[in-house]
């Protein structure tokens, strides 16, 4: 597919109001800033159009299967190998980790809930203001994943941060991101998502100032749209609902110029003296992408019971074995709850998967209060969970009456892993973290009664006969 967008002006590094996407995920696109930038007929040839130079990113082993093989070619007015030497950034970045053990987290069995945090006043960046939750596994080892948080307040100045530890999913929860990356722009609102592969160079504009958001990352492997099923072809995310950017490029000279290597956790920079964003053109099925949570076409139970939270998933990237996932990426949207004499909010749950959840906006339908937009929770494998005290009465004081209800405003989401994540300390530490969570368990009362026939009763009241 070809869709091309009108030349640049050289220099402007500003985000226009509109900008122009290609649709579909996992799409092999094509796109040229400059008409006839990119070569025909193949990949590499001797000069390319316009003297650009032939670059190839590589996103999955040279020998992936086809199915799963990643890359794209891009094609720009400088190869991205020219730039002085990496070294240790200085100073160094504390709380990024790609390597979880004991040195640096600790497991913790018990329920975690913080609050959200507020944005500091000081001018801090994306780069400066991510900073690592929990996680398990080793970007070194290509299996594994880490859970970040940022609040920023600033624009990425003469920087572009690009991470060769693994593939980032941003969920913005505050403030929009104006993201450049080599493969075009993107804008993200909240309630948008935004995926930037392994090794794509990118700067985070911060146009609200104040923001504030999520990170999944993912080691040795790629997000990927769940199968569906018995749910047939359609529903959930669809494909032509992610939308990939078009070429754009600058042409500019720009001192001190530092690219941000984020590599083993560790941050490293060299200096170039021009923007990396100098791709005139490009084509392949490597790129960064984005998706609108609210095009999501959730599925959901119509008679009874509460259906697994799998069935809500957006994105997923898959372990070695058969359905388990290394982390799945699952939303809790707006929608209606219809079901008959049924406790309808999330049941109580002990999980082999690991569960940290957030929320982008409203409110959470197994939390009364407590669990705030910017917030945060986590609930380890095997660590139970589920609605708290108010919301267990509040449903049960309804009654079997209750009719169809819709869930409004409100974009609550879980990243769900099958490794266990240790935990950092500044999390651990933190004054955002919600000492008194257990408590809203602990009023739950014992409902139990055994008296002859009581049982019965009940069943005949939900709408049953034991008989
Ligand atoms: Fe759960």
């Amino acid at each position: 597919m070809e869709n091309k967008q009108p030349s640049s002006e050289f220099g402007d590094s500003g985000f226009p109001a509109e900008l122009e996407y290609q649709s579909g995920f996992g799409n092999h696109f094509s796109s040229e800033a400059i008409p006839g930038a990119l070569p025909q007929g193949q990949n590499s040839p001797l000069m390319c159009p316009y003297g650009l130079y032939a670059e190839q990113i590589s996103g999955t082993s040279f020998t992936s299967p086809r199915k799963v093989n990643q890359r794209s070619w891009l094609y720009r007015i400088k190869p991205s190998v020219t730039h002085e030497p990496f070294k240790p950034r200085i100073p160094s970045h504390k709380k990024l980790v790609s390597e979880f053990n004991q040195s640096n987290s600790s497991a913790n069995p018990t329920q975690l809930r913080w609050k959200p945090t507020e944005v500091a006043d000081s001018p801090i960046d994306f780069i400066d203001g991510l900073y690592t939750v929990c996680g398990a596994g080793s970007s070194f080892l290509r299996h594994g994943y880490a859970i970040h948080m940022y609040t920023a307040n600033k624009s990425m100045d003469n920087c572009a941060l690009c991470n060769a530890d693994g593939d980032l999913l941003i969920v913005p929860q505050k403030g929009r991101l104006w993201i450049a990356t080599e493969c075009g722009r993107l804008q993200i609102s909240p309630g948008e998502i935004i995926v930037i592969p392994q090794g794509f160079r990118f700067a985070v504009n911060l146009p609200d100032g104040p923001s504030r958001g999520y990170v999944a990352e993912v080691f040795g492997a790629h997000f990927q749209l769940p199968d569906l099923g018995p749910i047939g072809a359609n529903g959930l995310a669809a494909p032509r609902d992610f939308l990939a950017p078009t070429a754009w490029f600058e042409q500019k000279f720009c001192p001190g110029y530092t690219i941000v290597q984020k590599f083993g956790g560790e941050l490293f920079t060299a200096i170039q003296d021009f923007s990396p964003f100098n791709v005139v053109a490009w084509h392949g099925n490597y790129v960064p992408y984005k998706y609108d949570l609210s095009k999501f076409c959730p599925f959901n139970t119509v008679l009874i019971d509460h259906g697994d939270p799998s069935i809500n998933t957006v994105l997923t990237v898959p372990s070695d074995k058969p359905g388990v996932a290394l982390l799945d990426f699952v939303i809790f949207p707006p929608r209606w709850l219809v079901a008959e004499h049924t406790f309808r909010p999330p049941y109580y749950h002990r999980n082999c998967m690991s569960e940290f959840m957030g929320l982008i906006y409203g409110g959470y339908e197994a939390k009364a209060d407590g669990f705030l937009p910017g917030g945060a929770s986590l609930h380890c494998c095997m660590t139970p969970h589920g609605p708290d005290t108010k919301t267990f009465e509040a449903t049960v004081a309804r009654g079997n009456d209750a009719g169809p209800f819709r869930i409004a405003n409100t974009m609550a989401f879980m990243f769900e892993s099958c490794l266990i994540p240790r935990v950092c300390p500044w999390a651990l530490e933190s004054p955002h973290i919600d000492r008194e969570y257990y408590q809203c368990w602990i009023g739950l009362k014992s409902h139990f009664s055994h008296e002859e026939g009581d049982y019965k009763d009940k069943q005949v009241q939900n709408g049953k006969d034991t008989n």
